[in-house]
């Protein structure tokens, strides 16, 4: 077996981490947060992610894969998982430490044309930890409508927020704007086991105007 893909959980950890803090170090403005995301969070995050199915899975921002590694473990059979990333440095590592992960370096502000570059039209899931505080605000509102336009009517899309920053008006804006976005628009509870902790928003059917 070849051995990048057998399980090592200390190393791929160390690994993970190492990676993470290079490219957050050099890049916060992109990156937006200080440690890949917990076990805890990305539970929370990927629970839309059928298992009784196979499913078209998008993730939007892996990092160094703290999610995709959540998104595999319920995969049913015959289920496509893709993922977007800005950030060179993070696919270089996703590409060493994760090559069962079909990674697209771009923009998710263009996730429509590079998913159509990949043969997919739609997605049964979305879950994103993208640094939406460091948008611009067009900026959000332009990835809210690749998503809305990707998933199917039945998919779900899921996003982070971390409880420091849900009072901020910046926050309460971008709440507004999921809301304008998804019919229904649901919070788990907090996440205490994440640096630093956090919720999930759960959105399900698109509506089109944003
Ligand atoms: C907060 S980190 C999350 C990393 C990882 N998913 C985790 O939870 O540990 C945000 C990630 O989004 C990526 N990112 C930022 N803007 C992006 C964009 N416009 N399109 C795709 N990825 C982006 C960053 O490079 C970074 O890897």
């Amino acid at each position: 077996m070849n051995e990048t893909v057998q399980h090592r959980p200390g190393r791929d950890a160390a690994s993970d981490l190492r990676a993470f803090a290079a490219v957050a170090l050099r890049r916060q403005g992109v990156v937006g947060a200080v440690a890949p995301s917990s076990p805890a969070l990305a539970r929370a995050l990927t629970a839309v992610v059928p298992t009784t199915a196979a499913a078209v899975v998008v993730e939007l921002g892996p990092g160094t894969g703290a999610i995709s590694e959540a998104i595999r473990r319920r995969l049913a059979p015959g289920s496509r998982q893709v993922a977007v990333e800005i950030d060179p440095g993070m696919v270089t590592h996703l590409n060493r430490a994760r090559p069962w992960l079909d990674v697209i370096q771009g923009d998710a502000a263009r996730l429509g044309a590079l998913l159509a570059a990949r043969g997919i039209d739609r997605a049964d899931a979305v879950v994103s930890t993208l640094p939406w505080s460091l948008f611009p605000e067009d900026r959000q509102e332009a990835v809210l409508g690749e998503i809305g336009r990707v998933l199917r009517p039945s998919g779900a899309f899921t996003t982070v927020t971390y409880l420091h920053a849900v009072p901020l008006a910046r926050a309460r804006r971008f709440r507004g704007r999921l809301r304008a976005a998804f019919d229904e628009v649901l919070t788990t509870g907090p996440v205490w086991r994440n640096v630093p902790p956090g919720l999930a928003y759960v959105c399900r059917r698109p509506v089109g105007h944003v």
